[in-house]
């Protein structure tokens, strides 16, 4: 059968708030991809949100909405399994006991860890601290060949990879040890304000960054305002971050190369560069907004997706949590 054929996937995205421009370019359009070469299952990690603190009813919208924005994005319950994590039992099953094959000295030296406790010191709480072994419990269930990561997860991929591989020199062969997955394109977007940081929503300025489902004369007024330099030549240098994201956003929505862009763009100024550049930004996002609108307003169809998704996605991950508790000793 061509399914057993294929390699498989696993990714997971968090439901905490608005999905940018840079998770689109970077990760989620990989996503849609990835699809056709691979078995992928991608789940909305809704367990691992509440590290930080959510507010109840803001958070239930937002796990319906990275529902249906997924589906916008072409994400295809009919060719991956997509699901809600915390649907899946098992995730924080088996967390429990990776945690106690997980050591405290390699948790305390995530750099995620340390960054975020520093942000939320009046809630440096469990969680927050065994984020990584979770990560590990939603890879090592799937038992996945690839899980595209980008640079900011790599140390917890890596975590994920030291506590299979110690667990399996325990008990035997019970985890698959997942490579990471380096698309063959993929861009990461900087900040439209200040293009040495990566694109973040939490950022508190709105102009530095583009949500999916921004509509068109925002996405137009941000690219207006983003920042360049004073050498107007659309090129890409050494150092000219603002204008080598633009040309790298640019390149990501049309397949065009920094070359071909600079050769369209010569002689002209940065004032038509933008405005290009935001025109294609809107176009690749309309369909997407227009899909989310009619998935977001139905429900009962979105619900169907998803239960279908979880009960999917348990019958292997109900197989691996088992496997790996009776070579514990558990009773099963
Ligand atoms: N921690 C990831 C992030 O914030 C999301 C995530 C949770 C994940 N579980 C995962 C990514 C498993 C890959 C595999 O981006």
């Amino acid at each position: 059968m061509e399914e057993n054929t294929k390699k498989t996937v696993l990714s997971c995205i968090q439901p905490s708030g608005a999905l940018t421009l840079g998770n689109y370019l970077g990760a989620l359009k990989n996503w849609v991809a990835m699809q056709e070469e691979f078995d992928c299952t991608f789940a909305v990690a809704d367990l691992h949100a509440i590290t930080v603190r959510q507010d109840p009813q803001k958070f239930r919208a937002q796990i319906y909405s990275t529902c249906a924005l997924l589906l916008a994005l072409g994400l295809d319950p009919e060719k991956s399994t997509l699901f809600i994590q915390s649907h899946v039992k098992s995730h924080a099953e088996l967390m429990w006991i990776l945690s106690c094959y997980t050591q405290f000295g390699e948790l305390s030296r995530m750099t995620q860890f340390k960054d975020k406790s520093a942000k939320h010191a009046d809630n440096v709480n469990l969680g927050l601290f065994a984020y990584p072994t979770l990560m590990a419990a939603d890879i090592l269930l799937y038992k996945p060949d690839f899980v595209p990561v980008g640079a900011d997860q790599k140390q917890h991929l890596e975590i994920a990879r030291d506590i299979a591989i110690r667990f399996n020199n325990i008990y035997g062969d019970v985890f698959k040890v997942p490579e990471p997955y380096i698309p063959k394109v993929g861009a990461r977007v900087m900040s439209l304000q200040e293009p040495t940081k990566k694109m973040s929503k939490s950022d508190e300025n709105v102009n530095s960054w583009i949500a999916i489902l921004d509509k068109p004369e925002d996405i137009m007024r941000k690219f207006k305002r983003a920042v360049t330099d004073s050498e107007a030549r659309v090129c890409v240098g050494e150092g000219r971050d603002g204008i080598n994201n633009l040309i790298g956003i640019y390149s990501a929505v049309t397949g065009k190369t920094a070359d071909e862009i600079a050769l369209e763009f010569e002689g002209k100024g940065y004032g038509d560069f933008k405005i290009a550049v935001g025109e294609a930004v809107v176009e690749e996002l309309r369909p997407i907004r227009e899909r989310y609108d009619t998935f977001i307003s139905d429900k009962k169809q979105l619900e169907d997706i998803y239960k279908q998704g979880a009960e999917r996605a348990f019958y292997t991950a109900r197989k691996t949590a088992s496997k790996a508790m009776k070579k514990v000793g558990f009773v099963l």
